[in-house]
């Protein structure tokens, strides 16, 4: 029997195109070294730059991250106040280092609860990175699934109403098609840091067929090695789409 094995030369299978993280565990992290949550956050946001550069490096085209949730808003004013001031810092400094990097910025959520200013530094971020094609960094602020698909079933009703479509053209298409992610993919890997195994109200539409990856790390120590061991575990999975095994 001749054994066959894989060239030494054999090409690593594509990243996953889209990967979706539900970044938790800041104020554990935070907690264990008797520090603020804010500290916690803080570390966090440096995940966050650890992470968007991996993910490029790694050649992933859609990373989304759940940074403020639609219930993050109940949390102490001051803990709302600290992350949004840690997104104003990161708006205002790391744009610039995206765009070097050629990587496009799109915020998803419901802008209306957010400030002025940062709606304005939103605007500005997303025109400014609007042509690159490196990665697209999704960011979903102030997002919650359930509200996402209520805002989608009340505008095909009104599209309805008004009779510029018709019921029977309503399908999964049109539906997505008036998601906050119309124009991205769906994601195909969904990591949640901190041990936690819940979906939290995140992308629920669009994570139908993702496969999920459970990290103990706690997101302020997330970074390179944990990306590239979800994206392994990924690689490692059979995603049938609901047909019987091949
Ligand atoms: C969960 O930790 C994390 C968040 C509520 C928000 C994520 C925010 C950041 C990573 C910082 C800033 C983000 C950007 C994009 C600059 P938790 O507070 O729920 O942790 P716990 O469950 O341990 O209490």
């Amino acid at each position: 029997m001749v054994m066959e094995t894989a060239p030494l030369s054999a090409t690593p299978p594509p990243p996953p195109a889209h990967v979706a993280i539900i970044m938790d565990g800041n104020g554990r992290w935070a907690k264990a070294r008797g520090l603020p949550r804010t500290a916690g956050h803080k570390r966090g946001a440096e995940a966050v730059r650890r992470t968007v550069e991996a993910a490029r490096e790694m050649g992933i085209s859609y990373l989304t991250l759940y940074a403020f949730s639609s219930e993050n808003w109940k949390r102490p004013a001051g803990e709302v106040t600290d992350l949004m001031g840690l997104l104003r810092l990161y708006l205002r400094n790391e744009v610039s280092n995206l765009h070097k990097n050629g990587i496009r910025l799109r915020v998803i959520g419901d802008r209306t609860r957010l400030s002025a200013d940062i709606n304005a530094l939103i605007d500005e971020s997303e025109a400014k990175t609007a042509a690159n094609t490196a990665l697209t960094l999704v960011l979903a602020l102030s997002y919650g699934g359930r509200q996402e698909i209520v805002c989608a079933a009340r505008r095909l009703a009104e599209e309805v109403a008004a009779g510029r479509l018709s019921p029977a053209d309503i399908d999964e298409t049109a539906f997505a098609a008036r998601l906050f992610t119309a124009d991205i993919p769906d994601p195909d890997l969904l990591i949640r840091t901190s041990g936690e195994q819940r979906i939290s109200n995140f992308l629920l539409w669009q994570a139908a067929y993702a496969e999920f990856v459970f990290t103990e790390v706690l997101w302020p120590d997330f970074g390179r090695e944990h990306l590239e061991e979800a994206v392994c575990a990924f690689h490692g999975r059979e995603r049938r789409y609901g047909a019987a095994p091949g």
